[in-house]
């Protein structure tokens, strides 16, 4: 490959970075990544940087039908345990909720599963959980498609997290929706970077 080749090889990665934005959920539809590409996303979403090779983090799919029926069953205990005190505000958010997995035809739940018996901080570990669901973001742009990170009750209500499949010791570092944009929402408001940096020394 030439010179020129890399160079516009390596604008394009920028480009895309740049143009990378989260497309919620209800803006998510099929079709998702073909087998070739899901392998590839799941690939590339686990080349992250993770003291000592831990491999602090696992990933679980929500595809088809199975999405349908984790949905449904959330909802179900959400009814039953939701934080709302209205039954009627409660009965709302538990079809909201049971619901999630309806629109995007693929979630990834990015466990986060922090080995404690070693001297690596449970926190670098988790910060690697985080860095699979941002790479799972960047790829899948890069193959075309949208995405985005969330977390929500379901990854913090002990029956939710069991019907999801997330043993003891474990959390959620996000669910990570994938699947074809049926429009891109403007850019946001990105942070300034001048506030946010500093010279050491200045
Ligand atoms: C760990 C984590 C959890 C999040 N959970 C939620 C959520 O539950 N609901 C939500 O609306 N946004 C949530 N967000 C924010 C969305 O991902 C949001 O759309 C994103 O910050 C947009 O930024 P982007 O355009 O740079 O992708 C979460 C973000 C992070 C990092």
């Amino acid at each position: 490959m030439s010179d020129t080749e890399v160079l516009s090889d390596r604008e394009a990665v920028l480009a895309l970075m740049e143009a990378r934005r989260s497309v919620g959920t209800t803006a998510l539809a099929a079709p998702g990544p073909s087998p070739e590409e899901l392998s590839r996303l799941l690939r590339l979403a686990l080349r992250v940087p993770d003291h000592a090779g831990l491999e602090p983090w696992r990933l679980i799919l929500l595809e088809g039908d199975a999405r349908l029926e984790a949905g449904a069953r959330l909802g179900a205990v959400y009814e039953e345990e939701g934080p709302q005190p209205d039954p009627a505000q409660r009965l709302k958010w538990a079809g909201i909720i049971s619901r999630v997995f309806n629109h995007a035809p693929l979630a990834i739940i990015v466990v986060s599963r922090p080995d404690r018996t070693t001297k690596i901080p449970v926190f670098e570990q988790e910060l690697s959980a985080g860095a699979v669901c941002m790479n799972l973001l960047h790829a899948a742009h890069a193959l075309g498609y949208g995405a985005t990170w969330l977390t929500g009750w379901a990854t913090m209500n002990e029956r939710a997290l069991r019907v999801l499949g997330i043993e003891d010791g474990e959390r959620i570092a996000g669910i990570v929706h994938v699947g074809t944009a049926k429009e891109v929402p403007g850019e946001r408001k990105r942070p300034d970077v001048e506030a946010l940096v500093t010279r050491w020394g200045e």
